[in-house]
């Protein structure tokens, strides 16, 4: 904000006797004007209570991580000076310089609004430590750019590289289209690199020969360097990844010479660990534009990722357009000042949007499947659902108390109705345009963080609770979920969700994949009660955690600190009993956007820990080496 006429200074500091510690804010007006008559709003994870103790200052309202106060009656702020103000009645103690305001406006006494400016939470009281390294040098032995390191690789390292490769004769149009995919796929990644692949013979190049043989099995490649090279795959994906794999080589030895090489004979025989190699995108608090979405695709391809969980709709916003209610992506994306819902996460004065038009998202999903990616789109309920309840509030019981629950994240009864027949008419439709878009034949409906309390003042579900004998909030989240199931399954398709689904009698687990994400041993819960698992647990797979403890680092910590190194060494399959492990079908990083308000931040908390997934999904374990890892993952392309 190069130009803001006020700026919010913001600082924390433990307070003894109060976990939370407190706040302290100073206002700085640098406009030419004095300025009275206004509130002050901003956006913070670190949230107040509902009375908080406050000094200088009178706190209006919050909602969810938006908050509002005002100053003093009779209050002026002078051009060059400041107002102070503290806020004590936290619901958690800040640990990150990321996790104070992330946004503020001014509401003026005309009603107007004015941007301001804020940065980093300072830390008052204690030391502030700046951030470690968080990778290492690295040192790679065998000396190939190869990111995730192949199951086996046996490769001597060749004096110089072919100019490029290009298809021995006789190549037919299959294999031809698929050296043209990857290197399309290597020139939006690198646009100013050289070319790997050529179609026609190249001075100084390799000729490559394409064979396949369906007895590699699924995913799977060989590579047999010599004068020339062959490349013997399983099925389509196997070529892709063997094609990749060549051109990880190149790009490598070209640009670290003096690190990495490309063989100059040898053999390569790979295949992945697991056949779910997932990454999951929150477009929900954060929007990201098509390009994002397919650049990041583009690098999930070039790191050997298959799964792209897109999750399409949260509390903060409905991103997914639905002919049937064009509510959803009007009054369900737009948050700002004079909006239904409130700005959050980053917002200021100027409201925001932002939806994929359904034509987006078939380009989306084919872009995918052309580098043998699947999209298995989530629409987050019963709970997550605010942006829904806003655009339909037909769906909401009149007869329940407002505010009777709050989800974790602060929003107040933001659960569809298990109760409301309108609920399951909604979704069916919903469902009916979702399967014409997304081929996958799993749906991921979420099912996390419905609060405890959940529809317990509801008139209609305790009527619905009475007539079918249902105990408490899970007992009814089981029966919607179980009604869910039923409703994808009349449509050819098989729920997936988080570990919560499996709360208060669960679903009918056949089918059924749940994705493990509170912590490691409940993955191993839920296989024993029959479920397909993917293990994502946010303490070592989300990378919207924190990287080191020190104050300077930005990130999330709710469920702790994820250095890179542990998100590489994490084995997801820990204690997981042989008879379950085949229940465990993969794993998956998540990328939650809360805190993601911009390019470099993304860049520097899901980089190299994304690429650290994509090796303990493809790589087996005793092939895994962090030092390796650590020299080769700077050459992983970023958004
Ligand atoms: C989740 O992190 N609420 C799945």
């Amino acid at each position: 904000m190069a130009n803001a006429i006020f700026r919010l200074e913001n600082s924390w500091a433990p307070i003894e006797g109060d976990e939370g510690g407190g706040f302290v804010f100073t206002l700085v007006n640098l406009s030419d004007a004095p300025v009275s008559g206004f509130t002050l709003a901003y956006t913070s994870l670190t949230r107040v209570k509902d009375n908080p103790a406050c000094e200088n200052v009178r706190f209006i309202r919050r909602n969810a991580n938006f908050h509002q106060f005002s100053p003093p009656d009779g209050f002026v702020l002078q051009p060059g000076a400041s107002w102070q103000f503290s806020v004590k009645g936290l619901w958690r103690p800040a640990r990150h310089r990321t996790d104070g305001a992330k946004s503020a406006y001014l509401t003026l006494a005309d009603g107007a609004h004015v941007d301001v400016a804020v940065d980093d939470l300072m830390l008052s009281g204690r030391h502030s430590e700046p951030a470690p390294r968080l990778l290492p040098d690295g040192e790679a032995k065998e000396p190939f750019a190869l990111l995730p390191f192949p199951a086996d690789a046996r490769l001597q390292a060749a004096e110089t590289y072919p100019v490029a490769l290009y298809p021995a004769e006789g190549t037919g149009l299959e294999d031809l289209k698929a050296m043209q995919a990857i290197g399309g796929l290597y020139r939006r990644l690198f646009s100013v690199a050289h070319a790997p692949f050529a179609l026609g013979a190249v001075h100084e190049g390799k000729a490559l020969t394409i064979t396949a043989d369906a007895s590699l099995g699924k995913e799977a490649y060989t590579l047999d360097f010599g004068s020339d090279i062959t490349l013997t795959y399983g099925d389509a994906a196997g070529r892709a990844y063997g094609l990749t794999a060549l051109t990880q080589l190149l790009h490598g030895a070209r640009l670290e010479p003096q690190k990495f090489s490309f063989p100059a004979s040898g053999h390569i025989k790979d295949a992945p660990r697991y056949g779910w190699r997932g990454c999951h995108l929150d477009v929900s608090r954060q929007f990201y534009p098509v390009a994002d979405v397919t650049r990041l695709i583009d690098i999930m391809a070039w790191l050997r990722l298959n799964i792209f969980h897109w999750h399409l709709t949260d509390d903060e916003a409905w991103r997914l357009e639905i002919k049937a209610y064009p509510t959803l992506t009007t009054l369900g994306v737009l948050r700002g000042p004079d909006e239904p819902m409130l700005p959050q996460l980053g917002n200021g004065a100027a409201p925001v949007g932002g939806f994929y038009t359904q034509e987006d998202v078939k380009a989306i999903v084919a872009h995918a499947a052309s580098l043998h990616m699947e999209v298995v789109p989530e629409i987050d309920i019963p709970g997550h659902s605010t942006a829904t309840l806003t655009a339909l509030p037909h769906l909401i019981d009149g007869q329940e108390a407002p505010d009777s629950y709050r989800s974790v994240q602060g929003f107040p009864n933001n659960a569809l109705n298990p109760a409301i027949e309108e609920t399951y008419v909604f979704l069916g439709k919903v469902f009916d345009e979702m399967v014409e878009l997304f081929p996958s034949k799993l749906l991921h409906i979420g099912g996390d963080e419905v609060a405890a309390n959940t529809w317990m003042a509801s008139p209609l579900a305790k009527k619905l609770m009475e007539k079918e004998g249902i105990e408490g909030t899970f007992g009814l989240q089981s029966h919607f979920m179980k009604r869910i199931q039923g409703m994808l399954a009349e449509r050819g398709r098989k729920l997936a969700g988080w570990d919560e689904v499996s709360h208060g009698g669960g679903v009918d687990p056949a089918g059924t994949l749940l994705m493990a994400w509170q912590k490691p041993e409940i993955g191993i819960e839920l296989a024993k009660q029959g479920y397909d698992v993917v293990m994502t647990p946010g303490q070592a797979y989300y990378l919207d955690m924190v990287q080191a403890t020190e104050w300077q680092e930005p990130g999330a910590s709710w469920a702790g600190t994820v250095p890179p190194h542990h998100t590489y060494t994490y084995e997801a399959v820990g204690e997981f009993p042989d008879e379950l492990k085949p229940r465990m079908r993969g794993v998956q990083a998540c990328i939650w956007s809360e805190h993601f308000l911009n390019r470099d931040y993304f860049n520097h908390l899901v980089f190299p820990r994304l690429g650290a997934i994509a090796e303990a999904a493809w790589t087996p374990k005793d092939k895994k080496d962090w030092l390796r890892f650590a020299a080769i993952a700077p050459l992983v392309p970023k958004l």
